[in-house]
């Protein structure tokens, strides 16, 4: 069967099960073109509470996933890879970050929401990539601990000094082993490119950017920009949709190694799998995502607040 067929039939079930595919931009571009939504992980957690569909299927991690079950409780909400998890989500231990709270409560808990919803019963306000640096500077808390991510955290902190911003030993895999050698040297091969970098990244790689943004920010930031050439540090499927929807510029992945193997284990043949276990066919397996009332609650007040305080 061809990738085209293989579309073709994940369109027609997804009409016959009412079911409305969210995929992260970190998806291949197979993925991306059968989604109903596509974008960053904020765009997508509100696009899950905007769809009518019966039934979610989220094409990204599992962090993801349950934040939109939780933002839509009464959806069935589904993972098109169940195996697909977010190592930096799994880095901090809830016990610890109670623990911590415990012993200097006049600090607020900032968590990036690649988090698990364990950990987010902890933590007073979640933010994303795309919203965490206009959060934090509008929290009336002078008093921060930002978890997990350091990278993330010690870019905001770099921008508003004036706050005392603790931060633990966590980021993700995929960015922070990117280097400042791998910068100069796809600097040397375009000397014309503008290097776009996401936060994640090691300051040290960072600092050697035009532009530091969320997923979305650096897609805008490329696609508003009269620059022709750009170096893309961050995930490589992020390069291949920029390419694709702006084909007279030019968009080179920073590294080949820039893959976040998480994101890349979902394949069509998932999708199309997960479909046909949510029509019922008891040979297929759909992953569904399911979390107690009261688990839900807890979590979701920390999610609620990033949005009252608008992403
Ligand atoms: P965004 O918030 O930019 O979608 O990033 C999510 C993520 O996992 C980045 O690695
Ligand atoms: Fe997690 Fe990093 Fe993959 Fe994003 S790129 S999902 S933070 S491992």
């Amino acid at each position: 069967m061809t990738v085209r067929e293989l579309q073709e039939k994940i369109l027609k079930l997804k009409k016959e099960t009412n079911t409305a595919v969210l995929a992260h931009s970190y998806q291949a571009r197979e993925i991306v073109e059968i989604a109903d939504y596509t974008g960053d992980s904020y765009k997508l957690s509100v696009d899950a509470t905007k769809t009518n569909a019966e039934n979610i299927l989220f094409c990204g991690v599992h962090f993801m996933a349950e934040t939109a079950k939780m933002l839509s409780p009464e959806k069935r909400v589904f993972l098109a890879n169940k195996n697909a998890g977010c190592p930096m989500a799994e880095q901090m231990d809830k016990d610890m970050i109670a623990q911590l709270k415990q012993s200097e409560p006049d600090r607020t808990v900032v968590a990036y929401i690649n988090t698990t919803a364990e950990l987010k019963t902890v933590c007073d306000v979640c933010v994303t990539s795309s919203s965490a640096l206009r959060i934090v500077k509008s929290l009336d808390s002078d008093k921060i601990l930002f978890i997990p991510d350091c990278n993330l955290g010690g870019w905001i902190k770099k921008q508003i000094p004036e706050k005392d911003i603790k931060l633990l030993q966590g980021g993700c895999p995929t960015h922070a082993v990117i280097t400042v050698n791998e910068v100069k040297k796809a600097r040397e091969e375009h000397p014309d490119a503008l290097f776009l970098a996401h936060p994640e990244c090691i300051p040290d790689v960072t600092a050697l950017a035009e532009y530091v943004g969320s997923t979305s920010g650096i897609m805008d930031f490329a696609k508003k920009s009269d620059c022709r050439e750009f170096i893309i540090g961050t995930e490589t499927s992020i390069a291949e949709h920029l390419q694709y929807d702006c084909p007279d510029k030019k968009f080179y992945p920073l590294t080949k190694n820039l893959v976040c193997r998480n994101m890349k284990l979902t394949t069509l043949p998932d999708v199309y799998n997960s479909l046909m276990g949510i029509a019922g066919d008891e040979n297929a397996d759909a992953f569904e995502i399911i979390m107690s009332d009261e688990l839900i609650a807890s979590a979701r007040k920390c999610i609620d607040e990033m949005i009252r305080l608008g992403g």
